[in-house]
């Protein structure tokens, strides 16, 4: 049985072969033709079954999807970079995804930025929304320059533990799902996901610094050091804000960057000054050695709202001196002299820093010099002319002369101060009024 359908199974494949042959030999012509007939298939093909229709269709749901989600069609290299910074559960459709987009549109000012540098841009494509973590974002400095990052339209994550900050400073921001808060001590380590690390926390007048010494040069350097290890585990910018303290009592003036300073290394501002100092150092080794990207800024005085009540710095002294009908204390003969700079001024500079290309350090102040004396008439003339002045004995180690050469950063950052201290201190006396009210209230309450 098994070999009669072998042999059909033989005589069946020979049939095949010869008919084959010959159809082969009978039907045989030239490439050519074949291509002609294979036009008119295809056709058929593709018209048949409604195929055609399919083709068409996927064309169309491929150009909507690239013109509804722009952002997808210029996604480059670089964003590929930072994408991959955002946790993993956060992809870049869920960032575009975010209500907050509705609620709190992006900026025109970043976009206006990126649309001068660039010319017209289309709708849709705009400069990539960052997160930026602010420490001691709720500090007079920090809480200004979380307004102009919010503004700018980032998302800011400020970490704070409110030693002299306080969440009145940032309070208009609770709410806005752009914006988060978070009470932690930089001293301990802390793992967040950003694009970008300022690092202020830091007590910054010496009534505080002085108050705990030792949690001073804690903070300036576990916290520089927690702050750097986590832009170097992340991929993150990270920009200091250093002082012009680290010139100490200068015997360059006015002082330039190049200037190493002459800082007592054992009184009762080190931990302030040596503290910083120790910071720079981390942050340039951080940056040699580990490629960090960082940023080092040496802020000169700095005043404007929120600066704190009573807090020793000499500007705050006066106007709530002055404001309170108490006599403006003069430390010393009153000749020493100070640059001061107002906060707005300020922010812009570090964050052209931090956008720009270059480490630094940068001198931030204003180069404009004013004795104390000169600073209590401006002072008087603001508020109370009838205002008058106590002289009380100078305090150790405080500098004569401060002074920033601000070359550097009119150079590189294409930045210098524009609100001079006429226009800017009665800015700040509008919200010292309302505070010191408020105060006032507060202990006849009690
Ligand atoms: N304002 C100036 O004139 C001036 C001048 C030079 C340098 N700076 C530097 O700028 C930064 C901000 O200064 P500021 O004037 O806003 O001072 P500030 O005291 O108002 O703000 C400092 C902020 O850091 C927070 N902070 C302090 N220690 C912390 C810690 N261990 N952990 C977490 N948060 C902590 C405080 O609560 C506060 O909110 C400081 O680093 C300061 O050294 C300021």
């Amino acid at each position: 049985m098994k070999q009669l359908h072998k042999q059909s199974s033989l005589a069946y494949r020979r049939d095949e072969e010869q008919l084959s042959s010959g159809d082969h030999a009978s039907s045989y012509s030239p490439k050519a033709l074949k291509h002609h007939r294979s036009i008119p298939r295809s056709i058929n093909y593709i018209f048949k079954e409604q195929r055609l229709l399919f083709i068409l269709l996927g064309i169309l749901i491929g150009s909507t999807f690239f013109i509804i989600q722009p952002n997808l069609s210029t996604f480059t290299p670089s964003d590929a970079g930072s994408a991959a910074s955002l946790p993993k559960s956060v992809s870049l459709f869920d960032r575009e995804a975010l209500p907050s987009r509705k609620t709190y549109p992006r900026s025109t000012a970043g976009m206006m930025m990126q649309q001068q540098r660039n010319g017209r841009i289309p709708v849709g494509i705009g400069r990539k929304r960052m997160r930026i973590v602010v420490t001691g974002g709720a500090g007079f400095v920090g809480s200004h320059l979380v307004d102009k990052l919010i503004a700018r339209g980032d998302d800011v994550i400020v970490i704070d533990n409110f030693f002299t900050g306080r969440k009145d400073n940032v309070m208009h921001h609770f709410g806005n799902p752009r914006f988060e808060m978070i009470r932690h001590d930089v001293v301990e380590p802390i793992l967040l996901e950003v694009d970008q690390i300022y690092h202020l926390a830091c007590p910054a007048s010496p009534v505080h610094y002085k108050y705990n010494p030792v949690k001073t040069i804690k903070t300036n350097v576990m916290g520089t050091l927690n702050m750097l290890g986590l832009a170097k585990r992340i991929g993150a910018k990270f920009l200091l804000t250093s002082t012009s303290e680290v010139y100490g009592d200068p015997l360059e003036h006015p002082q330039k960057e190049t200037y190493w300073g002459n800082v007592n290394p054992i009184g009762v501002r080190s931990c302030y000054d040596e503290g910083k100092r120790t910071a720079e150092t981390l942050a340039m080794d951080y940056h040699r050695g580990a490629g960090v990207e960082v940023r080092i800024a040496r802020i000169f005085n700095t005043y404007g709202p929120r600066m704190c009540l009573d807090d020793g710095r000499v500007v705050s002294n006066f106007v709530a001196q002055a404001i309170r009908k108490q006599p403006l204390t003069v430390y010393g003969d009153g000749k020493q002299t100070r640059s001061f700079q107002y906060v707005a001024d300020l922010v812009d500079g570090l964050m052209a820093l931090m956008e720009g290309e270059h480490v630094g350090p940068f001198n931030l102040g204003n180069p404009g010099e004013f004795t104390m004396l000169e600073l209590a008439e401006v002072v008087k003339e603001t508020i109370d002319p009838s205002a008058t002045i106590e002289y009380k004995e100078n305090t150790a180690d405080d500098p004569h002369k401060r002074k920033p050469d601000i070359s550097k950063a009119k150079d590189l950052l294409n930045w210098e101060p524009k609100i001079s201290l006429r226009e800017g201190l009665p800015r700040m006396v509008s919200d010292f009024q309302n505070r010191i009210l408020n105060e006032d209230e507060g202990k006849g309450q009690k």
